[in-house]
């Protein structure tokens, strides 16, 4: 077999059985022999590059280059539908559609997914375009992310479809995945999404598509348009794009009668919870396309469609007590304690409150009656005080504590936050049970066989009380304690071991420095040889950092400043722990690109954008977003931007070539 045959049966291979995974859900592989199939695909296209195809399925594992999305005009404009919320409102919709038509309708009812909308464009079978909704007019081109997404076919089957067609429909993060990446980015202390359509609007908007990929989106397409459809009915022309490999709603139904659509609400209103996506509603159709030919639009939506909204869930209940919970970073959170009620399948007893400054607004009182709704949000929200139930013996109003209910510290609150925090970092028993679970955690020290219970106890009876004492710890002090036999307690003493080995980059991280995530503890070690430099920099050398702004530096700074940090770094130090870039890192570092202001614009062809920012970084330059008269030169690509380019000129900011730079600086075309 030749290569090109190889890499083509390894395409069709994998395009199957991605559609039998992500669209039907019945694997006939496993995950593993998915993921060889890929390796060698990959390592073919890499080795035979004429081969390369724009629907090939490694094309799904996206790219890191950063790019900005350009705007794309709608063929047929992206309309909304008209809202109703009662049965007596769909029944208008059935009268008024009755008139117009003068003869029986069938109408398709579906559920109305709560994602983002999209528009894709196939011609002769490829995709070869993704448009978010926009205006409606036009929307932005998100090829990339969406060719990401498994569910979403590269490549059409059979050869039944029209040349050219667009389809539409929903991007989704299901609800497994968007609570996952919630609770990830808890963890980092990142701000949380509050649902997953705003989680999968942002994702799609995403720079990076392999960070898209990571998002594990999926997506259900539900109306077919284009000059040839196959049939003379909605309903019908999905069951057809079906068989190319779209995912259509299994959940669609064609009613001939009004009392069929009301029973269809009435069932997925309660069903609609055991969905593995969010669901927002019913979405009606009448499906004839000439029938919806001759109802026509208004100006904003299609007279043959209407949505009916499900009801927000919310209950009444009494509101018993206020109490407050301490995070790692010493962020207390308020959480209204509630009479147990019934919502949408569970029992509340517990909501958030967010902050003072809804408690504030709410004007809460203690034995209240609260209205709780879960909208699309996972943790109920008290949305309403029942004012009209609040008899004379009104409870005491609900004030924000002053103080911290761990330790007793007096609360403060930074200019411009809603949170209030407790500084007491280094004596809070909760910041510091919350700071050692960060310490070990995946993407900090990764420490094997130890998680946040073991902590716990290990912290309860008095084992450790900071990160550093569990450098301390030996098999012998833990073998023996609950539920730890021999085995688990050598597992736990390796683990600790092994983290030693974990790079600078990471032990930043992992010390739990308020706003230093990940990325920026990666730009830290980048600009910083070792944690002593670190210790000692000042405002103006921190905010030199590329992406590091003022916030950040004064919290590094604050971190430092505090003794007992210090101590605690120097202990880990001690220990053995990672406080400085590895030799191997050292040897790509150099200053010749020091003092230099450096922007970064157009497309590339030796190395992505990320692989230039790093260089310059690495080389002392610094990398910024817009021309001043401080940049030292423009780093240009093909494609600049003509906006970019005249202000380059206007203020004689000199314009490097790729090949120009990587000559002057000899560095090598390709790493
Ligand atoms: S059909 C011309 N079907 O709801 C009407 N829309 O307010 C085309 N949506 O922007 C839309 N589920 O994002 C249709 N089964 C479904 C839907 C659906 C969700 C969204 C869609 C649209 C919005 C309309």
């Amino acid at each position: 077999m030749t290569p090109k045959d190889r890499i083509e049966q390894l395409r069709a291979d994998l395009h199957k059985h991605n559609y039998n995974y992500y669209v039907l859900n019945t694997p006939e592989i496993s995950d593993k022999e998915f993921d060889d199939l890929m390796r060698e695909l990959q390592d073919l296209e890499q080795q035979y590059p004429e081969y390369q195809d724009e629907s090939s399925p490694t094309m799904r594992v996206g790219s890191d280059l950063n790019k900005n999305f350009v705007q794309v005009a709608h063929k047929y404009p992206m309309l909304s539908l008209a809202n109703t919320y009662s049965e007596e409102e769909v029944r208008d919709f059935y009268d008024r559609a009755y008139k117009t038509l003068n003869e029986d309708f069938e109408v398709c009812c579906e559920l109305k997914y709560d994602g983002t909308s999209i528009s894709l464009t196939y011609e002769n079978g490829r995709l070869i375009r993704a448009v978010t909704r926009g205006d409606g007019e036009k929307g932005d081109d998100v090829t990339d992310n969406v060719k990401t997404i498994r569910s979403i076919p590269l490549l059409l089957h059979g050869n039944t479809y029209p040349s050219s067609f667009e389809i539409r429909g929903e991007i989704l993060m299901p609800w497994k995945v968007f609570e996952a990446l919630n609770k990830d980015r808890e963890a980092r202390e990142e701000a949380l999404f509050a649902n997953p359509r705003n989680a999968a609007s942002g994702t799609l908007k995403l720079q990076n598509s392999s960070v898209v990929a990571s998002r594990k989106l999926d997506a259900y397409l539900y109306y077919l348009l284009g000059e040839k459809l196959p049939c003379n009915g909605h309903y019908e022309n999905l069951q057809e794009a079906a068989k190319w490999g779209f995912k259509t709603p299994d959940t669609m139904r064609k009613c001939k009668t009004l009392e069929e659509v009301l029973e269809y609400i009435k069932y997925w209103d309660i069903e609609r919870k055991n969905l593995p996506v969010a669901t927002d509603g019913i979405v009606l159709k009448v499906n004839n396309l000439i029938q919806q030919k001759n109802l026509g639009f208004t100006a904003k939506s299609p007279r043959w469609a209407i949505a009916y909204k499900f009801q927000a869930e919310r209950a009444v209940t009494r509101l018993n007590k206020v109490t407050y919970q301490v995070g790692r970073t010493g962020a207390i959170t308020p959480v209204a304690n509630l009479e147990p009620v019934q919502l949408s399948g569970t029992v509340v007893k517990r909501a958030s409150l967010h902050n003072a400054d809804i408690i504030e607004n709410l004007d809460l009182h203690v034995g209240d009656m609260v209205y709780v709704e879960k909208g699309g949000e996972i943790i109920p929200k008290i949305t309403e005080v029942d004012m009209a139930a609040r008899s004379f013996m009104l409870g005491e109003k609900v004030h924000f504590i002053t103080v911290c209910p761990e330790c007793g510290s007096k609360l403060i609150r930074y200019e411009g936050e809603a949170a209030h925090y407790c500084p007491n970092e280094t004596a809070c028993p909760p910041q510091i049970k919350g700071k050692i679970e960060h310490f070990i955690s995946r993407k900090a020290m990764n420490i094997d066989g130890l998680g946040p219970e073991t902590v716990d106890l290990f912290y309860k009876i008095g084992l450790i009380k900071n990160t550093a004492d569990l450098y301390k710890l030996t098999v012998d002090d833990i073998k023996g304690l609950e539920r730890m036999g021999e085995k688990s307690a050598e597992n736990i003493i390796r683990g600790i071991n092994n983290s030693k080995e974990v790079p600078f980059e990471r032990t930043i991280f992992a010390l739990g420095i308020r706003f230093v995530g990940e990325t920026v503890a990666k730009k830290l070690s980048r600009s910083f040889a070792n944690i002593e430099e670190l210790e000692n920099a000042d405002l103006e050398r921190l905010t030199n950092v590329d992406e590091i702004g003022t916030k950040i530096a004064q919290s590094i700074i604050a971190y430092f400043s505090n003794p007992s940090n210090r101590e605690l770094v120097d202990a880990l130090k001690n220990a053995g722990v990672q406080f400085s870039r590895s030799e191997e890192d050292m040897s790509s570092y150099t200053n010749k690109l020091s003092g230099l202001s450096i922007v970064i614009s157009g497309v590339f062809m030796h190395h992505s954008r990320d692989e230039y920012k790093e260089m310059i970084e690495k080389n002392g330059g610094k990398n910024v977003g817009s021309i001043s008269s401080k940049t030292s030169f423009i780093l240009a690509g093909d494609n600049m931007g003509p906006a970019k380019l005249e202000k380059a000129q206007k203020l004689g900011v000199e314009i490097l070539s790729e090949d120009e730079f990587l000559s002057r600086y000899d560095f090598d075309t390709k790493n």
